[in-house]
C-alpha cells in the first residue's frame, strides 16, 4: 500500500466487536479481571488444568495498557517500520523515558541544537543522575567519532534540526555509532514517518512529539517512541509503566484521527512552506531564510537522500531585532505561539520560546538570535499569509 492508503488502512480501520469506523475511545482506568479469577476457581475445581494454565487477561490497569493506547502504539510502530511503538503524556515525556534506560556512568552523545526541552533534560536531570552528555555539531559526523569514550551508549539526533534546520547525516552518523556499538536515537518530531524513517537507515530508537504533525491540530499533547527491535521495546516498556509518564486515552485517540490526514495536510503546509520561504528571501526585511526545500539549503543533498520531502517548518532571519518583535506583534493570522504542526500556522520566537532555557552564550554560538523567527504554515491560503507577513515586516 502506497502512503494516503497506509495512514487510513493501518489495521484500527474499525472496531470487530462493534464494526464501528475508527479505534473505541476506552475511558478506564482499570479492568474488571473478575472471568479470569473464575477461570482459575473452575480449574483448580476440576483439576485439569492449573491456575498457571489459564490465559491472563491482557489488560489489567490502565498505565500498563489499555486498548486504545495500543492502537496507536501500533499504528506509529508499523509507519516507523519499527517493532514496538510506546505512547506518552508528551514528547518530552517519550524523550525523558526513551533515556531513562541508560545509568548512572553512562555517557550520551547529542547534537548541540536538538529540541531546547530535551538538551535542558539531559544537562540537568540527567546529568544530576550521573548520565554524562557530549554535545557536538552532529552536521559534522566525525565529531561524533572523536566525541565516542568507553562508557558512550549513545547517540541522540534531530534532523533537521530545530530551528535553524541544519541537516544531520542519518546514514553516516548511524554507521560511526554501529561500528562502536552504540545505539542511535532520532527525534522525528518535524519529517514524521510520512517524510522520513530513521529506522530503515538503522536508527534503534524514534521519538515523536505528537503534539505536533501527528496530533496535527494544536488541540492535543503526546510523545512516541518506536524501537528497531523486541528486546529494546521491552527496555522501554519497562520505564513507561515504571515511571508511568502515559497519555489519557481521549488524548491518545485524538492523535490517532490526526495521523488520518497526515499525508494531505503536511503535502499542502510544505507547499505553503516553499512559497513562503522562496517569497520571505525576496524580502528587505528579511536577512535569511532557512528550508530545506529551499535549492541552495547546504546540505540539501543529503536531506534529499534520506527525507521524501523538505517538510513544513522554516524559519527566518530579519535584518534587526525591531523587525522580528514587530512581525510577531502585527501577524494576524499566525499564532505568536510555542509549537508547530498544526493547521493553523504559528510564528514561534525560539530566542524566547522553546530555545530559552539554553544559556545566552551558547544561544549565540548555536545562531538562535534575537531576530529569529520560526514558522510553522497551516492550512490557510499561502496567498492569504504572505499578504498578512508583508504587512507585519513593513516598516
Ligand atoms: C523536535 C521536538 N521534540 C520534542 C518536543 C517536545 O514535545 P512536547 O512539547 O510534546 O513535550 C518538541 C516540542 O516543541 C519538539 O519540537
Amino acid at each position: 500500500m502506497r502512503w494516503g492508503t497506509l495512514l487510513i488502512h493501518n489495521g484500527h480501520e474499525n472496531d470487530p466487536s462493534s464494526g464501528a469506523l475508527g479505534v473505541p475511545l476506552i475511558q478506564t482506568s482499570t479492568f474488571d479481571q473478575g472471568a479470569y479469577y473464575a477461570a482459575v476457581l473452575a480449574a483448580t475445581a476440576l483439576e485439569t488444568t492449573g491456575p498457571e494454565e489459564t490465559k491472563v487477561p491482557q489488560f489489567d490497569y490502565a498505565r500498563s495498557g489499555n486498548p486504545t493506547r495500543q492502537a496507536l502504539e501500533e499504528i506509529i510502530a508499523s509507519l516507523e517500520g519499527g517493532a514496538q511503538g510506546y505512547a506518552f503524556g508528551s514528547g518530552i515525556a517519550a524523550i525523558s523515558s526513551a533515556l531513562g534506560i541508560f545509568s548512572a556512568g553512562d555517557h550520551i552523545i547529542a547534537a548541540e541544537d536538538i529540541y531546547g526541552g530535551s538538551y535542558r533534560m539531559l544537562n540537568t536531570f540527567y546529568k544530576r543522575w550521573g548520565l554524562e552528555l557530549t554535545a557536538v555539531d552532529a552536521s559534522e559526523p566525525e565529531e561524533i567519532r572523536r566525541a565516542i569514550k568507553p562508557n558512550t551508549k549513545a547517540v541522540f539526533l534531530e534532523t533537521p534540526s530545530n530551528p535553524l534546520l541544519k541537516i544531520t547525516d542519518l546514514k553516516t552518523c548511524i554507521g560511526i555509532a554501529k561500528e562502536a556499538g552504540l545505539l542511535t536515537i532520532v527525534d522525528n518530531t518535524f519529517m514524521t514517518p510520512y517524510f522520513q524513517r530513521p529506522i530503515e537507515l538503522g536508527a534503534d530508537i524514534v521519538l515523536h512529539s505528537a503534539t505536533k504533525f501527528l496530533g496535527g491540530h494544536s488541540d492535543v499533547l503526546s510523545g512516541l517512541a518506536v524501537t528497531a527491535t523486541r528486546e529494546l521495546g521491552k527496555r522501554i516498556y519497562a520505564v513507561q509503566n515504571g515511571f508511568g509518564a502515559v497519555p489519557g486515552p481521549w488524548d491518545v485517540w485524538l492523535v490517532i484521527r490526526g495521523i488520518k490526514t497526515l499525508k494531505v495536510r503536511l503535502e499542502a503546509q510544505q507547499k505553503t512552506a516553499l512559497f513562503l520561504s522562496q517569497r520571505l528571501r525576496e524580502h528587505p526585511s528579511i536577512e535569511a531564510v532557512y528550508y530545506p526545500g529551499l535549492e541552495d539549503h547546504p546540505l540539501k543533498v543529503i536531506h534529499d537522500s534520506q527525507s521524501s520531502g523538505a517538510g513544513a517548518v522554516f524559519s527566518f532571519k530579519t535584518k534587526i531585532t525591531e523587525q522580528a518583535l514587530r512581525f510577531l506583534g502585527k501577524v494576524k493570522l499566525a499564532a505568536a505561539a510555542v509549537s508547530l504542526g498544526g493547521v493553523e500556522t504559528i510564528a514561534s520566537y525560539p530566542v524566547r520560546m522553546s530555545h530559552a532555557s539554553i544559556p545566552p552564550a551558547e544561544r549565540k554560538r548555536l545562531g538562535i538570535t534575537d531576530t529569529l523567527i520560526r514558522i510553522s504554515p497551516g492550512l490557510e491560503d499561502p496567498e492569504d499569509l504572505l499578504e498578512d507577513f508583508e504587512q507585519a515586516l513593513r516598516q
